[in-house]
């Protein structure tokens, strides 16, 4: 693994234009499950009930129930994965991240260039008004929240069978094709089009790498190599070897 993390230190210094895509595992260390792994999210709220955008048309106060239950994301705390890839950034190697999180958990951490690919989960949106509404600002006390203009508030995340919000799709396929290196970070690369995007890095000469504890459909196919592990302890280890090598 030690010689892993040297390549890929190497090869970001080489790269000099690294994305990095991530997925749930990377806020697991700060304490958020994942969705799919034992005792994820989906385990608890079946998302056809819960995240599907027909269901919130039909019964709206149904996802809030369980943004309700996303609570624990305002305490969480960005861990040292999120930090790694901050000072990433401010080394000059990461041009942007792109997030399948709803968290705003890069942003705390200090990263300026964050692609939302599906949304957040820390704003609400009002469907006739168009009015945007931080957390902190929304009372969840009768569900659906509403607007002062009294239309219903939606989470601004992207539900099943949502699309993707247009500027992130096209910012992060813009990303994927210039960038020379790809950093793919706790993500089970299941959902497209997501999913999709290491694929697009790799097909226009990018380096793909994993950070992951499990294999993913990615692994010996898309990407270059694997670092199996976590992302709290794996990046961090990448940021030692950058600092070294400067
Ligand atoms: N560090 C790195 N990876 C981790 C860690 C960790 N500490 N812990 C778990 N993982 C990995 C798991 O091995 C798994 O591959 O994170 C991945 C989590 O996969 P999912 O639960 O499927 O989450 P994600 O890939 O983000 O899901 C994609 O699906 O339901 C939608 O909208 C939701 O954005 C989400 C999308």
């Amino acid at each position: 693994m030690e010689d892993l993390i040297k390549r890929a230190a190497r090869d970001i210094v080489e790269a000099k234009k690294v994305v990095a895509l991530t997925g749930s595992g990377m806020s697991a260390e700060s304490g958020i499950p994942t969705f799919r792994d034992q005792g994820g999210f989906w385990e608890k709220y079946n998302p056809e009930v819960y995240a599907h955008i027909d269901v919130f048309f039909s019964q709206p106060e149904k996802p809030w129930q369980m943004v309700k239950a996303f609570d624990q994301q305002l305490k969480a705390k960005p861990n040292p994965g999120h930090l790694a890839l901050a000072e990433i950034e401010k080394m000059g190697f990461l041009k942007e991240i792109i997030t399948q999180n709803v968290d705003s958990l890069h942003q705390q951490a200090g990263s300026t260039e964050v692609i939302e690919f599906h949304g957040n989960l820390r704003r609400g949106v009002c469907l006739v008004c168009g009015k945007y509404y931080e957390w902190g600002k929304i009372s969840l006390e009768v569900l659906p929240p509403r607007c002062e203009c009294n239309g219903i508030l939606k989470p601004d995340a992207v539900f099943f069978g949502e699309q993707i919000p247009e500027e992130a799709f096209q910012r992060s396929y813009e990303a994927s094709r210039k960038c020379k290196l790809m950093l793919v970070i706790g993500t089970s690369a299941i959902v497209y089009p997501a999913a999709g995007i290491p694929q697009v890095a790799k097909q226009a000469g990018a380096v793909v790498v994993e950070i992951n504890p499990e294999k993913t459909p990615l692994t010996n196919f898309i990407s270059d190599y694997s670092i199996i592990g976590k992302a709290g302890i794996i990046l961090p280890e990448i940021v030692r070897e950058l600092k070294r090598l400067a």
